[in-house]
């Protein structure tokens, strides 16, 4: 235990079976479609490897890359997930998480308020950072949210307050446009 402490930079050890995708620092890789974690907030990374291990988020039709974290968070105990959290919200975020400095899209601006462009508002806020993610994993989950396929919860919990925010008629297209904005692309 203490050498594996040791090895994961003074991560929870469970963080070791994160490292080979995730990185040692948390800020994943966009060559092989794996996103950063560090420094998202606790109560949005608690959530995401709570669905994926209850299987709303990861376990459809189609979704491998979702299959691989669904598998990952399936031996995870919920002392183990709140220990990851934590850890992954106390890491620096990656260095491309910088807000866009060119003009949103007008599809992008309703989501301006909660994704906020303002650093201080991704502290309190439960909604995730985008900046800097890679265009192909956020456009990924915006189809996602689209069809359906995330945004759920599990019986008798409230729905993400994204389900419904991606309308069913924005095409593709407006989809890429909005993950490369995010993207910084
Ligand atoms: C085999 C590679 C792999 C391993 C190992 C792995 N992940 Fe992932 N992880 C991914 C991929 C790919 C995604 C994106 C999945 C998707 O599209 O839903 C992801 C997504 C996530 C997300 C959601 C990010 C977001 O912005 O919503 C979290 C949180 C996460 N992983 C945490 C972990 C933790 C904690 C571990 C270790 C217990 C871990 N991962 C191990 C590949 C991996
Ligand atoms: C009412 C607040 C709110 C609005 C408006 C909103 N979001 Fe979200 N968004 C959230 C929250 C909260 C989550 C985390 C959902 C979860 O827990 O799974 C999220 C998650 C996401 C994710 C997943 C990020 C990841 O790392 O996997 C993407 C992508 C996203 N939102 C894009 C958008 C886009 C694009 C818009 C505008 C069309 C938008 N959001 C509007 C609150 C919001």
């Amino acid at each position: 235990m203490e050498l594996a402490e040791a090895d994961a930079g003074g991560a929870p050890s469970h963080y070791l079976a994160c490292m080979s995708c995730h990185g040692l620092d948390g800020w994943g890789s966009p060559a092989t479609r794996v996103p950063a974690i560090a420094g998202q907030s606790s109560s949005y990374v608690k959530k995401q490897l709570l669905d994926y291990r209850s299987g709303v988020r990861g376990s459809q039709k189609g979704d491998k890359w979702g299959a691989q974290m669904a598998l990952m968070a399936q031996p995870l105990s919920d002392d183990d997930v709140a220990q990851l959290a934590y850890h992954l919200a106390e890491q620096p975020l990656w260095p491309g998480a910088i807000p866009n400095a060119k003009p949103a899209p007008k599809a992008a601006l309703p989501c301006l308020g909660c994704h906020s462009k303002d650093r201080a508002g991704w502290v309190t806020s439960t909604a995730p950072i985008l900046w800097g993610l890679s265009s192909d994993y956020l456009f990924r989950q915006l189809v996602a949210y689209r069809q359906g396929d995330r945004g759920g919860a599990p019986p008798g919990e409230a729905p993400d307050p994204m389900a419904g925010v991606v309308d069913s008629f924005l095409s593709d297209q407006v989809l890429m446009d909005i993950a490369r904005y995010f993207a910084n692309e």
